[in-house]
């Protein structure tokens, strides 16, 4: 039985966050949305209870709300942003809409540190995100900062252990937000931390096993990259040889990876594997095809027919494994049902069609990339596996602006080559999220040996990030740049002009497409 906290979900993009938080603090989180909210309470265990942000004005017609009976289980309560005012206004309190609203970086002066505070500068600087404002306090509440637009930054109710944010601690840019959920979760609610990646790491073998039943079977897609080869592992403990990993070669693979791939994974792995040579299927099907996301719902839905073929060979087949993080959620489909721009297809996300037929089976689904690393690393695969730098799964398609034909693709293939090389030739790559090629479909004249030439520009793209949600560039050393650049115009006839993308996450995306 393992300590456990309940994040109540009014709706905040930021809410895995906070899960993810918890979990770093090696404590068990459970999500539920405000209606099951009371009921997961009750369960055994419960050390305290977070309350997310949302988009809703607490005071409005139809806004989230909880049982009162959930302030009334004697655990304690943080609410943050919309949490804090549906608390306010549940324990007889009043919000209003504020006269300014604040949004980014913004200085709180801590008026009383108490626990919550504990170890926290007086000045600090935290992430605000709301336009209403908490105006009358409960009673028994009391103002424990503020900032210059806002009198209840944080207020707190000690006796019952009640505290609530206008700001969000979950969100990096708080700068002392790890603290402060530390002191809720280890000083108020007492949780020792007994949660551990292995926990976590049997609990989502279990879950595949629940799901796929005594004699389902998973076809998995297989990339090689950090996600699917964990959910390969995952499904292996889980079910042993009724997964079926296929790995796919759409020719879009960077060079020597599919044999590194299939070397790696019959080396590591105790599973059946299929290999399949489809990259003239997927290079004809693009060909003609210039705009980002036609290339990219191209080759998803091309993936799943794939997979559904496969499937096929298979009698209980009715599952499709994939390696989907929560970032490739959020930034694929509007996760909340609300109005999220859709930023890039991913295609295990937002390119999946209606009439699937399978079962997704996506154990990593509320996972952050580097919590992914560690699950790796506590299931066993070895270390190369693990640190492998991120590679999409539209492979160098995303990378080949414009049209990919054959030629484009060998051509970047090449040029991405020279790049990893140089990179790990220095050691430059330490540290590095990715570092990479893109043929930019820009073309330049140029002169050599004398000749006038008018050829395109290739682009070294080398990106620092945690998650992949932000990033930002990397500046390698002058003589990596040279021997990049002097390498990939000797070799290939198609690239006259090498550039380097000094481009952060946002206003730029990490693939070019
Ligand atoms: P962007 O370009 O959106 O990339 O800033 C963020 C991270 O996600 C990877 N990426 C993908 N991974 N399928 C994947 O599995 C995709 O369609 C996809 N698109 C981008 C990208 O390499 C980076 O690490």
């Amino acid at each position: 039985m393992h300590e456990r906290i309940l994040i109540i979900d009014f709706g905040s993009q930021y809410t895995q966050l906070i899960a993810r938080r918890v979990r770093e603090h090696q404590v068990f989180s459970e999500v539920v949305p405000p209606q099951k909210a009371l009921a997961a309470a009750q369960k055994e265990g419960l050390k305290g209870i977070l309350l997310s942000g949302g988009p809703a004005s607490a005071y409005a017609e139809g806004a989230p709300t909880l049982p009162r009976e959930i302030l009334q289980l004697g655990v304690p309560v943080l609410g943050i942003c919309y949490g804090m005012q549906w608390m306010c206004e549940a324990l007889g309190g009043k919000v209003v809409p504020g006269e300014s609203r604040e949004y980014g970086f913004t200085p709180l002066h801590i008026d009383e540190h108490g626990p919550l505070f504990d170890g926290v500068a007086a000045e600090t600087v935290v992430w605000m995100s709301h336009g209403d404002r908490v105006e009358t306090l409960p009673p028994g509440f009391r103002n424990l900062a503020h900032s210059s637009d806002c009198p209840g930054g944080a207020i707190g109710h000690e006796e019952h252990k009640f505290y609530a944010l206008q700001f969000h601690p979950e969100v990096g840019h708080t700068q002392e937000g790890e603290r402060m959920l530390e002191n809720f979760l280890r000083s108020i609610c007492g949780c020792r931390g007994d949660w551990t990646p292995r926990d976590l790491a049997e609990e989502l073998v279990e879950r595949v096993r629940q799901q796929v039943g005594e004699d389902g079977e998973i076809v998995l897609g297989l990339s090689g990259g950090v996600d699917s080869s964990v959910v390969g592992a995952i499904c292996q403990q889980a079910i042993g040889h009724r997964c079926h990993a296929i790995f796919v070669d759409n020719g879009l693979l960077r060079a020597g990876e599919r044999d590194l791939v299939e070397q790696a994974f019959r080396q590591h792995f105790d599973l059946d594997l299929t290999v399949i040579d489809a990259a003239d299927r997927f290079l004809d099907k693009l060909s003609g095809v210039g705009d980002p996301e036609k290339k990219r719902k191209i080759i998803g839905y091309e993936f799943v027919e794939i997979f559904r073929e496969q499937a096929k060979r298979f009698q209980q087949a009715h599952f499709l494994g994939q390696g989907t993080l929560y970032p490739d959620v959020i930034e694929s489909v509007a996760a909340h049902g609300g109005p999220t721009a859709v930023i890039k297809s991913h295609h295990n996300v937002g390119g999946l069609p209606e009439d699937l037929e399978m079962e997704l089976v996506e154990p990593l689904r509320l996972l952050f990339k580097d919590e992914v690393r560690e699950l790796g690393r506590v299931l066993g695969l070895p270390e190369a596996m693990v640190a492998r730098q991120p590679f999409p799964g539209p492979g160098l398609a995303v990378r080949c602006v414009g049209e990919c034909t054959p030629e484009r693709i060998a051509l970047l293939r090449e040029a991405d080559r020279v790049v990893r090389e140089e990179f790990e030739a220095r050691d430059e790559h330490l540290g590095v999220w990715q570092y990479f090629a893109v043929l930019t479909g820009a073309c330049s004249v140029g002169v050599m040996g004398d000749q006038r030439t008018y050829e395109e520009a290739c682009a070294i793209r080398a990106v620092q990030s945690n998650d992949g949600m932000t990033a930002d560039w990397v500046y390698p050393s002058r003589e990596c740049l040279q021997a990049i650049s002097t390498r990939i115009i000797n070799a290939s006839p198609g690239i006259n002009r090498v550039v380097l993308d000094i481009t952060s996450k946002p206003p730029g995306t990490i693939e070019w497409e």
